[in-house]
């Protein structure tokens, strides 16, 4: 049998009263050296203002997320990412609301190409590092400290690349769903198409109307075209979003496409991108790639060490085409591939 406990007798406090004095005075002092650890570490944190294009594609949800999880506390920074909702004059505030609260670093990802001088010479006078990130300014680089981001036009330029070797001299009748009107995105990938397109009198560009890099205007662009071209064979989609789309309204008008109908090319190579390049629906898919945080964050460390950086820093992307293709151009998709596709 085990020892019973001593009882502590009724009339006696087990603390005594100096006791608790100590314990309380202790904690409170605990308690205070903790707030003054934790608005230390607080003011410790960089504060990153991200003003993010909106939220139109799978690509950019991916975007966001990526910036949720570089930029965390853990790893040092208090970040503020507001979703502008593809609205260039809300951008503009936002941004000057960054300046306003004296933010440590302002990421823009600019919906529009054009516009930006008067907002970059403010954040220049506050004093505060500007990075451009993802899409691409129409700005003297004199007026921002960095750039982060893909290569548009060697993507519009790798899609018509790929359809010269694909159609080998075949003639064809091209319909283009544009990304938003102004994007560097839709400006880069309209560019390096049309110079390929440019070598080949035997391409049509019958059309190329702006889609919004979203599945719905995918599909009512799409559903125009059908309307008014009866006869096409290519589909040039700015992102997978908007071929999403476009095969929406090709299911529903019985038009085939894929290996053995309409040529659909898009852009981004999302999970659901290379699903349907997998499936043989897209029959190339150029890589847009969104994981573009970490980058961002190792220049934001460099110039925090006071090192000089790039003035830009390429995030590189391949193309992919549906199997049993071959291509010396973009890769031939694989289940392998597609499982490495996080995104
Ligand atoms: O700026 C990147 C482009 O914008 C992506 O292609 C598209 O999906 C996004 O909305």
């Amino acid at each position: 049998m085990g020892k019973a406990l001593a009882k502590v007798p009724a009339d006696k406090n087990f603390w005594e009263e100096k006791d608790m004095k100590k314990i309380l005075a202790l904690v409170l002092a605990l308690v205070m050296v903790s707030c003054l650890f934790v608005t230390a570490h607080a003011d410790e944190l960089l504060k990153i203002g991200y003003v993010q294009v909106g939220h139109e594609s799978d690509w950019r949800m991916a975007n966001t997320q990526n910036y949720y999880d570089v930029f965390t506390k853990e790893a040092g920074f208090e970040l503020e990412l507001i979703d502008c909702d593809n609205d260039h004059a809300r951008q503009l505030q936002e941004v000057r609301n960054f300046i306003t609260k004296d933010f440590d670093y302002i990421v823009i990802d600019p919906i529009q190409e054009a516009g930006w001088d008067d907002v970059l010479k403010e954040i220049q006078d506050a004093g505060i590092p500007c990075i451009i990130a993802d899409r691409a300014v129409a700005a003297s680089s004199d007026l921002y400290t960095t750039a982060v981001g893909t290569n548009m036009t060697a993507e519009g330029e790798t899609a018509g690349l790929w359809l010269e070797e694909y159609l080998a001299g075949k003639a064809a009748k091209i319909l283009v769903i544009e990304g938003s009107t102004g994007s560097s995105a839709a400006i880069g990938r309209a560019e390096g198409f049309n110079k390929v397109a440019a070598n080949h009198p035997e391409w049509e560009i019958l059309a190329s109307q702006d889609g919004d890099f979203t599945q719905n205007g995918g599909q009512a662009v799409m559903e125009d075209f059908i309307k008014r071209f009866p006869e096409f064979d290519v589909v040039v989609c700015h992102n997978d979003n908007e071929a999403y789309g476009a095969m929406d309204a090709m299911d529903a008008a019985g038009i085939k496409y894929g290996v053995d109908g309409k040529i659909i090319i898009s852009f981004d190579a999302t999970n659901e991108g290379l699903t349907r390049t997998l499936a043989g629906k897209i029959l190339c898919n150029v890589e847009c790639n969104p994981i573009q945080a970490v980058i961002v964050m190792n220049v934001i460390k460099a110039l925090q060490a006071g090192e000089t950086v790039e003035k830009f820093t390429l995030v590189p992307d391949e193309g992919f085409c549906a199997p049993g293709i071959e291509s010396a151009i973009v890769t031939t998709m694989t289940d392998e591939v597609l499982a490495a596709r996080k995104y």
